[in-house]
């Protein structure tokens, strides 16, 4: 009857310590610090900077468009959340590229770009940026409808921070890739882009990053 006692007891030992052992190795793993993330985190953080000089020698293939707009706002959870946060998780971000034979909508479930105008709608909101309009442009467009139980203000705000996230990882990206872009927001005419995309008055063009590689 002792020695079984004895027995019990040393055997919940054993397993509290394994437990504890166990547990001691998770708590190492979760703490261990991550040198290669974070040193190739800071080393982009470096070098990220505006670019307005383009060599438009070089083309950017679909296949890095399609990385760029990943990237900056495409799905990276299986419940279909993005890379960029986004108020409420509203998703009210949606990226339109902008270039010499039309306008592409980004459908981030299936990363495809859609054909959406054959216009070049560059010059309608490219104004002082000229050297926008000699590389592809991702317009960057809230779509207040997500917002509406919020009202206007909330709704502008709201758009605005969340485009500023996408922005920054578009910066990010290009300056992984060795790629220039420039944010880009003044003046955009509202109507004028809503007209040439068929677009309702509630999605707002808020920034836009011509894309490309730096000239030498
Ligand atoms: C909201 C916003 C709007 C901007 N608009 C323009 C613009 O219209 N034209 C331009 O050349 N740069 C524009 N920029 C880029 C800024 O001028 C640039 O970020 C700033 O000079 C700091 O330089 P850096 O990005 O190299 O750090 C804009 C940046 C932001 C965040």
């Amino acid at each position: 009857m002792l020695m079984k006692k004895f027995f019990g007891m040393a055997l919940s030992c054993a397993v509290l310590l394994l437990a504890l052992t166990a547990c001691n190795s998770n708590n190492a793993q979760q703490s261990a610090p991550a040198p290669d993330k974070l040193s190739v985190l800071k080393e982009i953080l470096q070098v990220r900077k505006s670019i307005r000089q383009f060599d438009t020698t070089k083309v950017v293939s679909d296949e890095v468009m399609l990385d760029i707009l990943w990237a900056a706002n495409g799905i990276n959870r299986e419940d279909g959340r993005r890379t960029a946060p986004s108020a409420v998780n509203a998703q009210d971000i949606v990226m339109y590229v902008c270039q010499g034979d039309g306008t592409y909508l980004y459908r981030p479930a299936e990363e495809v770009l859609e054909k959406v105008s054959g216009t070049d709608i560059r010059p309608i909101f490219a104004g002082r940026n000229s050297f926008a309009l000699n590389n592809p442009v991702i317009m960057l467009m809230s779509d207040y409808s997500k917002f509406s139980r919020f009202g206007a203000e909330a709704a502008a705000k709201f758009g605005a921070m969340d485009a500023g996230y996408v922005s920054q990882n578009i910066y990010m990206y290009c300056a992984a890739a060795d790629m220039a872009t420039v944010a880009c927001a003044p003046g955009i005419n509202q109507k004028a882009v809503q007209e040439a995309l068929m677009l309702p008055e509630t999605m707002i063009s808020l920034i836009y990053h011509p894309v490309g590689y730096p000239a030498e």
